[in-house]
């Protein structure tokens, strides 16, 4: 009957080691001590009990050695969960480059997937078995929190900006995504699936995608809302030209500077003036509420696809970056 009910959940990552080791870690030096105390205890209630009714106990000076023992020993345990942990937590929060991006939307009650290829799910997570994927989250309406047991990850989902989790699946299967952050009536309904599958299962599967990919689905998007009027080359650009943009950093309005990311080109079309280019007027309109959270990752995937345009000289020159973004280079 208990069969449902492990007492400890699956190991399916490549992080669930390195967390389960550390929490084993945790748990054997804690019963460790805790014995050791408890034993000490009964020993020396024993060693040192009364033994003739007006026996009188001797006078404690202080002992320099104990003392410092009793504050080195502690201080070096700690540091070495402190370093542990730290190293464990860095792993956790850099998703590695060749990661696959995969855009997360929670709502009350329940989990958006999009795939750069335009695949979507709905309470349902295709990734590959050994390969990195990273999951890009916002929330449609109030605070949720992604969780998956068995790859040991687990990150608020805010509404109004990006947060991400990383994980490697290590082997084939179904596995359960909860949302552990308390959302409303029907939070503990709001879970989904994981499914891993191998590599060729996991191209059959991506390749039954129809309609065109997130980038494309963008384009559509910005033409549609006119964004080029604005962002074009040429002196009656108002707006910075987004070609090349992803990854670089800019100079803002006011001397400081920001890594363009997901996060910087989300806020950026939701609110323009929190962060504004250096060199531009605050002339866009805040497109806040007028995009849904899924055109908004379009709109962004489609502004990380347009590479630097290619001056004309070199043209004859082999397209550099080679990277696995969809190129539209696409000129008003
Ligand atoms: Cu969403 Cu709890």
């Amino acid at each position: 009957m208990l069969t449902d009910f492990p007492l400890f959940p699956e190991s399916a990552s490549t992080m669930a080691p390195r967390v389960d080791g550390l929490y084993f870690f945790l748990v054997g030096l804690t019963v460790f001590f805790s014995l050791l105390i408890a034993s000490l205890i009964v020993a020396f209630a024993i060693k040192y009990r009364r033994r003739t009714p007006d026996s009188v106990g001797v006078p404690v000076h202080g002992a320099l050695a104990l003392e410092v023992a009793w504050s080195v020993i502690p201080l070096g345990i700690t540091l070495v969960i402190f370093a542990w942990g730290a190293s464990v937590f860095f792993a956790m929060s850099s998703p590695p480059e060749e990661a696959i991006n995969v855009y997360v939307v929670g709502k009350q009650w329940m989990w958006k997937f999009q795939h750069l290829n335009g695949q979507r799910e709905v309470n349902e997570l295709h990734v590959p078995v050994g390969r990195p994927v990273k999951l890009i989250m916002t929330s449609e309406d109030v605070i949720h929190d992604l969780f998956v047991p068995a790859f040991r990850v687990k990150a608020d989902v805010l509404p109004g900006r990006y947060t991400h989790v990383w994980f490697e699946a290590t082997k084939p299967g179904r596995y359960r995504l909860f949302c552990a952050e308390y959302c409303g009536t029907q939070h503990s309904g709001m879970g989904a699936q994981v499914v891993a599958l191998g590599p060729p299962e996991y191209q059959d599967w991506l390749s039954a995608a129809a309609g065109g990919s997130m980038a494309s689905a963008g384009q559509r998007l910005f033409a549609d809302m006119a964004c080029s009027t604005c962002h074009r080359k040429g002196e009656d650009g108002r707006g910075p030209v987004l070609n090349g943009l992803y990854g670089s950093t800019v100079r803002l309005r006011g001397g400081r500077s920001a890594v363009v990311d997901e996060a910087y080109l989300r806020e950026s079309i939701v609110n323009p003036s929190s962060r504004l280019t250096e060199g531009f007027q605050p002339v866009m309109p805040a497109y806040q509420g007028l995009v849904t959270e899924e055109g908004l990752s379009e709109l962004v995937e489609y502004i990380k696809s347009l590479e630097p345009a290619q001056p004309i000289a070199l043209s004859m020159a082999p397209t550099p970056g080679g990277s696995e973004r969809t190129a539209q280079n696409v000129e008003p």
